[in-house]
């Protein structure tokens, strides 16, 4: 088991900074995702933590020690990368039993060992097959099969399911899961796919050209972010821009925003200029207008989704939203309406580039 530490690793491609200060860890037994944009270094981290590369600066430790002497091999870690890269000659208990063999295991425990892990992955009864034998979902699991038969200290995992279709994304990221669980490994786990990684992740940390924007669980992150740019990054919302009229306590601030004035939660220390999140689901349709919670505004389209209607509607300063209604509310299209935010799900962040 382990506690792994990045401490303030940093790494440039000649002049071009890919890491600038990653700072993270993951406790044992915990999942954490590497969350962002393609090119925004979460390759890098994790070739700097399996010790593919060197950083040029900062530390990697595994239960307080550090680990940038040990040649990769040495590490004790399990890799799982997106093209699988599975022996092709080699069947599936070859692949599954290589890392077994150069660690000169016996052959009967080897037997037992990728026996055990095939039955982790569901892969029983698959020995023989060649890898092109196999589906990508299967050939994804042999992989993870792979690196989990050496029992590793840490579990590192570079978008393992970006080759896969949809449904067996779904599946195979399950699986992930269940059998990080019942291995109790710690995880780092990458992707740029912000639904898997809060299905997935004990904490994510969204990154950002090379930093950590925010490090936390994936409610957190989608709840109270940091700035508008890991908000964007972890699902729909709608951004108004609010200028802070009042801090009526720690971390709550009245804003003047959409013609309106609001009492809302944020991030401490905001004044002047400000962007107040509303995510869709803290947004209603209101009979009324009620002073302090509802923004006057104007349908501008509707669209009939079955279970639901999205409908977008503008307010007087040209700002739009996004929200859903009941898929059977009356609405006319450039009719007047009221939207109740919901005050405690709203979410005041201050002006930062993106
Ligand atoms: N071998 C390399 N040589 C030069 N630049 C690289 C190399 N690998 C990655 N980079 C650059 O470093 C940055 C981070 O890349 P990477 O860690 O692969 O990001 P991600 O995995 O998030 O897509 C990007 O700007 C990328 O272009
Ligand atoms: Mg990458």
């Amino acid at each position: 088991m382990a506690h792994v530490e990045l401490q303030a690793l940093h790494k440039k491609y000649g002049t071009s900074i890919a890491l600038d200060d990653v700072t993270l860890e993951a406790r044992e037994g915990e999942l954490v995702s590497l969350l962002g944009p393609s090119g925004c270094g979460k390759t890098t981290t994790l070739r700097c933590i399996a010790g593919f590369m060197d950083p040029d600066g900062g530390d990697v430790r595994v239960n307080g020690q550090s680990v940038l002497r040990d040649p990769s091999h040495k590490r004790d870690f399990g890799v799982v990368f997106q093209n699988y890269a599975l022996f092709p000659h080699l069947s599936v208990f070859e692949n599954v039993a290589y890392g077994l063999s150069v660690r000169r295991v016996s052959k009967a425990e080897q037997k037992t060992r990728v026996a055990e892990a095939l039955a982790m992955v569901k892969l029983t009864g698959l020995e023989d097959r060649l890898p092109r034998a196999l589906s990508g979902g299967q050939q994804q699991r042999v992989a993870l099969a792979r690196a989990l038969v050496i029992r590793p200290r840490l579990l590192l995992l570079d978008e393992p399911l970006a080759n896969l279709d949809a449904r067996l994304r779904h599946e195979v990221r399950w699986l992930i899961r269940e059998v990080q669980q019942a291995a109790g490994t710690t995880a780092f786990y990458v992707t740029h796919d912000q639904a898997e990684a809060m299905a997935l992740s004990d904490r994510v940390a969204v990154m950002k050209k090379g930093r950590v924007a925010q490090f936390a669980t994936p409610r957190e992150i989608y709840q109270r972010p940091l700035e508008r740019y890991v908000a964007d990054f972890t699902g729909e919302a709608n951004f108004l821009a609010a200028t802070v009229e009042a801090m009526p306590g720690e971390g709550l601030y009245r804003v003047a925003t959409g013609g309106v004035s609001l009492e809302v939660p944020g991030v401490p220390g905001i004044t002047g200029r400000a962007v107040l999140m509303v995510r869709p689901e803290a947004l209603s349709l209101a009979p009324t207008a009620i002073a302090g919670h509802t923004l006057p505004a104007t349908v501008t389209s509707i669209a009939f989704l079955g279970a639901a209607q999205q409908i977008e509607a503008t307010l007087a300063d040209g700002a739009m939203l996004r929200l859903m209604v009941p898929p059977n509310a009356e609405l006319a299209l450039r009719g007047g309406v009221h939207l109740a935010v919901d005050l405690e799900h709203a979410w005041l962040m201050p002006d930062i580039a993106p």
